[in-house]
């Protein structure tokens, strides 16, 4: 566990207690106990739990790595977007070295990529579902013609949503499927339907991989742009048998993994142009007061960040904040309402609008030229107006509209319900919805609760940073601008 400072110090204290009491923790210990469950999202127990899990792990076998318990049909979530925010789908051959996939998933989770896996049936014989699921965190999938499957992911998204898909045993089964097109379970129907990288690491008896078949379905998979790593040379599992054939070791196949990766990271948007709007708006009440709102724009400029990450070329429209500038990003600063609609008419056209700044529904009629002079006893009453709906207007441009075009929604009860509602009335592709009640500390908070409304029904996504807010976004963006034709 030479990754995990915090087990370190709790295991002792856990194996000298006979049950384990959080209560019995000394501050400090329950300080880094409570900091690592949130940041994973569990509760303090389970998190404790977790590490034991995972240490005793390090000294069982696979086979008595048994989890206690993993929903095989729990509902759909977006796979969790870590601090690196990559996902690898894995699918597991079954050869014997499905074991070593099991090692492969803890791995990689602990290098902060989300796994989800595919099973072939065949791994199934060597593996289990409950083993994957229990170390990815994820559903497990494995049939093609499941009704929950179809319904919930359906092997395209599968297919697509993910930034590598790694074969890890690719059996010669799985390597022939693949070479000629072969779509008649799930892993072979994910793999003909994918346009996702695809890194195989074959593992087979010495045989079979220097059979001149196999030696054909590579030389076409190399063709077809698949990496490859491995095999190596060594000991087969079956007693007598060496050569070349054994899958690639769990490190050096996520070594290539995430050198690919990060070689391919930050290009999601390549050649896109954005707009984001963000931060409130200003509205002059005289030349020193104003109405305005708690938005301190972290989620509007993490949006902008993260695209000018993934490679777009954004511009942001941003109210008065206490941010710096992202960096990469053109950022254009104004104050009301209405200089937000003009800076951003004049940004368009863009491919994706994002529109998540707290633009104030009202401003003065008329705003004082001098500063207002206190009467005791009289206090101004202020007429208001309506400020121009900045998403509703570039929504329904006939002329110039983005491709996409997302809108914001603070709400603070029946948060997808009101959601829903405004995207019908607004026009927009896509709201995200968040609860910015006063208990949530949403407002100039770090971390975000949001619910993603698209045509196609409402996806809450788990607590997370804005960051990984943003980062999630705008692989969403991403995806559905490839399906629209790029
Ligand atoms: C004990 C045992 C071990 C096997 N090991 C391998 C292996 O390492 N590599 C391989 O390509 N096939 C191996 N096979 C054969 C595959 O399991 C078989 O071809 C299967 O159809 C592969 O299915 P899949 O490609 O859908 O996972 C093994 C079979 C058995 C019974």
């Amino acid at each position: 566990m030479a990754d995990c400072i915090d087990c370190n110090a709790i295991i002792p204290y856990c194996t000298v207690m006979g049950s384990i009491t959080i209560r019995q923790l000394d501050d400090a210990l329950k300080h880094r106990l409570r900091l690592r469950a949130a940041r994973h999202g569990r509760s303090m127990e389970d998190e404790a739990r977790t590490i034991l899990r995972n240490a005793a792990g390090e000294e069982t076998t696979p086979a008595a790595r048994q989890p206690a318990a993993a929903p095989e049909r729990q509902s759909p979530r977006p796979i969790e977007i870590t601090d690196h925010g990559k996902r690898v789908l894995l699918i597991i051959g079954g050869g014997i070295a499905a074991y070593k996939s099991l090692d492969l998933i803890r791995r990689l989770k602990q290098r902060g990529v989300a796994v989800r896996c595919v099973l072939t049936g065949a791994a199934r014989q060597f593996i289990t579902t409950l083993s994957a699921g229990a170390l990815s965190g994820e559903r497990v999938f494995t049939d093609l013609f499941d009704a929950d499957t179809e319904f919930d992911v359906g092997h395209i998204r599968l297919a697509r949503e993910t930034d590598l898909i790694l074969v890890a045993p690719a059996t010669a089964d799985l390597m022939a499927k693949m070479a000629t097109g072969a779509a008649d379970d799930l892993a072979s129907a994910i793999l003909l339907a994918t346009e996702r990288p695809v890194l195989i690491a074959p593992a087979m008896n010495p045989r079979m991989w220097s059979h001149a078949a196999t030696r054909r379905n590579l030389a076409t998979l190399l063709e077809d742009g698949v990496i490859v790593v491995g095999p190596n040379e060594g000991e087969m599992a079956e007693p007598g048998e060496a050569g070349l054939g054994r899958m690639a070791e769990p490190l050096e196949i996520i070594e290539a993994a995430l050198t690919f990766l990060s070689a391919h990271s930050g290009k999601l948007l390549a050649g896109k142009s954005m707009l984001v709007t963000s931060g409130p708006t200003r509205e002059p009440i005289d030349p020193v007061r104003y109405i305005a709102n708690r938005s301190s724009g972290k989620q509007g400029h993490a949006i902008a960040a993260a695209a000018a990450e993934a490679g777009a070329e954004v511009t942001l429209v941003c109210g008065p904040v206490a941010l710096p500038d992202p960096p990469g990003v053109n950022t254009i600063k104004v104050e009301t309402a209405e200089e937000m609609l003009a800076a951003v008419n004049r940004s368009l056209p863009v491919d994706v609008g994002v529109f998540a700044a707290a633009v104030a529904d009202w401003r003065v009629e008329r705003a004082g030229a001098n500063k207002m002079k206190k009467q005791a006893g009289r206090p101004p009453r202020l007429a208001l107006t309506e400020n121009p709906d900045i998403l509703a207007t570039v929504a329904h441009r006939m002329r110039g509209r983005p491709r996409l075009v997302i809108g914001f929604a603070a709400e603070t009860e029946r948060i997808a319900e009101h959601a829903k509602a405004k995207l019908a009335r607004k026009g927009s592709d896509w709201i995200v919805a968040n609860d910015v009640s006063q208990s949530t500390g949403v407002m100039g908070g770090d971390s975000n609760t949001v619910h993603l409304i698209t045509r196609d029904g409402v996806e809450s996504w788990p607590p997370q940073s804005k960051r990984d807010v943003a980062r999630a976004l705008v692989r969403r963006i991403a995806e559905a601008l490839a399906e629209t034709g790029g």
